[in-house]
């Protein structure tokens, strides 16, 4: 019984530390989400780049089918967009969380192509473009990845 006080004011003090740290981390997430991926030297050329494809039902369609199917986005990011966080040996970076209106607003329809085109050096988001999506496909699944971020 004299054991259990020093116990539970240690858990306490534990607790209390442990969502500290993890505020700090939430906001250094989102600092770090916001970064830029397209390197400095690129990115000045992919910010030109437009969606030939208007944002229509049938395209995003299109695109849906595409993030479903054969591009397999939904295994990390998910049926809802949100990005899972539970998949074995991913390094480091989290998937995308489309939901998130910041990060939407932050990033230009061509910086996400130039990604689709080259990945994100130092992740798991992969190139998919030529190998797997055509430049055409990638526009159409762009147009989804968009409605992630509408009402
Ligand atoms: C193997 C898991 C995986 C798959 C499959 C995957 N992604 Fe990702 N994706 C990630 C990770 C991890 C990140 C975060 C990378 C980073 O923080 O730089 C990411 C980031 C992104 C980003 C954000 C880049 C930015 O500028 O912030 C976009 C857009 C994206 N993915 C689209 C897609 C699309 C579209 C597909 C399917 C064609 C796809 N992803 C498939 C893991 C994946």
């Amino acid at each position: 019984m004299r054991l259990q006080r020093p116990y539970w004011s240690r858990l306490a003090a534990l607790v209390l530390s442990g969502s500290s740290l993890w505020s700090g981390l939430a906001w250094a997430a989102d600092e770090a989400v916001l970064r830029p991926r397209v390197p400095i030297d690129k990115i000045e050329e992919a910010r030109t780049w437009t969606n030939p494809f208007p944002s229509t039902e049938d395209n995003i369609e299109k695109g849906k089918a595409l993030f479903h199917g054969k591009a397999f986005c939904v295994t990390c990011h998910g049926r809802d967009g949100k990005g899972l966080g539970d998949i074995e040996g991913l390094r480091g970076k989290l998937p995308r969380n489309f939901t998130d209106k910041v990060w939407q607003a932050a990033r230009t329809d061509g910086e996400l192509l130039w990604i689709l085109k080259n990945g994100s050096p130092g992740t798991d988001m992969a190139s998919f473009v030529p190998l797997i999506l055509t430049e055409e496909e990638a526009w159409q699944v762009l147009l989804y990845v968009r409605s992630f971020g509408r009402p």
